[in-house]
């Protein structure tokens, strides 16, 4: 008998690509972009109705800041554009939202609309969309040892006492299981800085596909490439 497809719980993704796919239309790269937050929605949906519980996209990193300022810009003004446009669709489809990263160096009303559509969304139960801006890995564990250290300092917790699950919950990720499978498009095979805690024992799957050409039927060859790998935590060959 065949055995019954195993969907991953956590789906992470960097989304790369988008300016070589522009590039090769003779488009300029924010279009590559423009397309890209398209492609995020739609596979927000796919992946919903896949069954998989929790997507997490890399929308802009640490080191993004040191693009042309024109691109940064458009590429706030995309997300800017999904925190105020979206609270529909998520009541709609019952998707939960949280944006990880430092928030405090966005601008001001976006931090506003992004507290906005977590707050709104908070009690919703179905999907959680997970969107990392101004992320690092790197940088988020730093500020969960700023967290861990605050709340040793006040006498509130033992150093002894710190064990992976304190570290895990001082995490912008705290409360979400950590990805079964990551996904990078466009060739590259690198982590980015990308949840590199979380990462530990996740399967990697790298396409060629560039994100905007993304869609479900990559997800699903994602999905069954997972599906031939058997995971191992550190254990033996079954
Ligand atoms: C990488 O391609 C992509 C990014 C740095 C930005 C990804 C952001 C989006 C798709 C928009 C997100 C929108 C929502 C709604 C979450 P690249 O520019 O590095 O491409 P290249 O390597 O071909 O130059």
């Amino acid at each position: 008998m065949e055995q019954e497809r195993k969907i991953p719980a956590h789906v992470a993704i960097i989304m790369d690509g988008n300016g070589r796919w522009a590039k090769k239309r003779g488009l300029p790269r924010t279009m590559g972009h423009a397309q890209g937050a398209k492609v995020v929605e739609q596979i927000l949906e796919d992946a919903d109705h896949m069954g998989i519980k929790y997507l997490t996209v890399y929308a802009f990193s640490t080191e993004n800041w040191s693009r042309p300022g024109s691109e940064v810009k458009a590429l706030m003004n995309l997300l800017r554009t999904y925190m105020k446009t979206s609270l529909a669709k998520c009541a709609k489809n019952n998707v939960r939202i949280r944006v990880i990263g430092d928030k405090t160096r966005l601008d001001e009303d976006l931090q506003a609309s992004i507290a906005n559509l977590e707050e709104n969304t908070k009690n919703n139960t179905g999907i959680g969309f997970q969107i990392a801006i101004n992320y690092g890995a790197r940088d988020e564990m730093r500020r969960a040892v700023q967290k861990i250290a605050a709340e040793v300092k006040e006498g509130k917790m033992d150093a002894r006492d710190i064990t992976e699950q304190t570290i895990s919950d001082h995490l912008d990720t705290a409360g979400i299981p950590d990805p079964d499978l990551l996904i990078r498009t466009c060739g590259e095979e690198r982590l980015s800085n990308f949840l590199m805690w979380q990462l530990s024992y996740s399967e990697l799957y790298f396409t060629d596909k560039a994100w905007p050409d993304f869609d479900k039927a990559e997800l699903e060859k994602a999905v069954d490439a997972y599906n031939h790998r058997e995971r191992r935590f550190g254990g033996l060959v079954s």
